[in-house]
């Protein structure tokens, strides 16, 4: 089972290499791509193969590579027309200044600035180069120029450079390379929205060293956000404790831990969206009084006794001051799970609720898939089937826009 949702299946990919020390960073991402599903064309330039052979990426990509002007394709076209025809997409990683330079400025001196004067569809540059260099400007000039006539820029990270300096000038890791192509190929259908949602457990502490907490590892969640953005939501992220990476950028991300945190944060920002989904698993109770001090053990038999007071039902506090917004819940069940769901619905003043049954080990609490069923308030039911939590977002994201449009309906209505 595929771990990611991706727009990249089946699609035409040319990667172009430049001579950069990070050209050896871009067998990875053909490896990736590949494995996503994607059809692999690599072009290189006379400096790439300085540092990095033709062998590696025709053996990565299962495709001759190209670095040779006038090499000819089957039948009668010439090549770069050929290629240019069939892409989908094209990406150059990494860029140099000087491959930059050229294209900026209409050179078309080889087989891989000939093609990109060709070419149609979205073009990714992912620059790689000394701090320096990237901050001239002439480099920024020239970058300016390619964004003005519709090419896309991924911008390359701090850190240490393979020049021994440190400063801006590192490629980007390939996870967000593959993020931005993905992201190329997205319609922006959700732009104009602003998603807040909620991602994994709280933790409720008994003393410094002990809690009561849950299973949820926040993927599900995290999930959401991405495919939101990429979709071309606003998001904000409020979250408990994970071990995600959080995520990078274009998200508003709010760290908490408790309940108590989870419901301030939520409180505070609900109001600049237009859509609440949460995917937490809140704790419900929390110790009436918390220790100081670590519980000791004693040396009999005796074991303390933790009393327990509920915490904020947040997502309930939610439906009586939502106004329009709408609001989506998820309910994680063990039994009765559509029964259980709609009952949560109704009572908590929800749009929608995400039924997810939490006793199957493949499946919810911390897997990378989940299989899940939508109920909306007029009772209907959507099931989806298998997949991996990407996917379901997408499904869960694609019936939130129609409960969007459903919504902007009722609002015309008034007029
Ligand atoms: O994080 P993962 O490992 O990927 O797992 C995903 C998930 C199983 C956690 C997720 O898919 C899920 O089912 N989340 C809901 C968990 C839950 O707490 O369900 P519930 O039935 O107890 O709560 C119903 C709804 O009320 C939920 O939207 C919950 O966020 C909300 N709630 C619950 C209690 C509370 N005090 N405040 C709340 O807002």
């Amino acid at each position: 089972m595929e771990r990611t949702f991706t727009m990249l299946r089946g699609k035409e990919i040319i990667v172009g290499i430049t001579g950069g020390i990070a050209a050896y960073k871009t067998a990875e991402l053909v490896r990736e791509l590949t494995k996503r599903g994607a059809s692999v064309h690599v072009v290189m330039t006379k400096n790439a193969m300085e540092f990095v052979t033709p062998l590696t990426f025709q053996t990565l990509s299962g495709h001759p590579v190209i670095h040779e002007m006038f090499e000819l394709f089957a039948g009668s076209k010439i090549g770069h027309i050929a290629l240019s025809d069939i892409a989908d997409q094209m990406v150059i990683v990494p860029a140099t200044a000087n491959i930059i330079g050229k294209i900026a400025n209409g050179i078309a001196d080889d087989f891989l600035t000939t093609m990109v004067m060709a070419i149609t569809v979205p073009v990714l540059f992912v620059p790689s180069m000394n701090t320096k260099m990237w901050e001239s400007k002439i480099v920024q000039m020239n970058i300016n120029k390619l964004k003005d006539a519709g090419f896309d820029f991924l911008e390359p990270i701090e850190g240490d450079l393979a020049c021994g300096t440190v400063g801006k000038g590192r490629l980007p890791p390939v996870e967000d390379i593959l993020e931005k192509m993905e992201d190329i190929f997205t319609d922006k259908d959700l732009e104009g929205e602003t998603i807040l949602i909620t991602a994994g457990p709280t933790l409720e502490f008994i003393d410094p060293v002990r809690c009561i907490t849950n299973r949820s590892s926040g993927k599900m969640g995290y999930a959401l956000a991405k495919i939101a953005r990429r979709r071309g939501a606003n998001v904000i992220l409020i979250s408990g404790p994970t071990h995600l990476k959080p995520p990078k950028r274009d998200i508003k991300f709010v760290e908490v831990t408790t309940a108590r945190e989870m419901r301030d944060a939520v409180m505070e920002l609900y109001s600049e969206s237009t859509v609440i989904i949460k995917t937490a698993a809140v704790a419900d109770f929390r110790c009436k009084s918390e220790n100081c001090q670590k519980i000791k053990k004693k040396n009999d038999e005796s074991v303390p006794t933790i009393e327990l007071e509920k915490n904020p039902d947040i997502i309930a506090e939610l439906g009586k001051v939502k106004g329009n917004r709408l609001l989506i819940g998820f309910a994680a069940e063990t039994e009765n799970l559509l029964d259980n769901a709609a009952e949560k619905l109704k009572r908590k003043n929800l749009d929608m609720i995400v039924a997810n049954d939490v006793s199957k080990k493949e499946i919810g609490f911390s897997s990378d898939n989940n299989e899940v069923t939508l109920i909306d308030r007029s009772g209907k039911t959507k099931h989806i089937p298998f997949m991996s939590k990407e996917g379901v977002a997408h499904l869960i994201l694609d019936a939130v826009k129609k409960l969007i449009k459903k919504r902007k309906l009722k609002e015309e209505d008034w007029y």
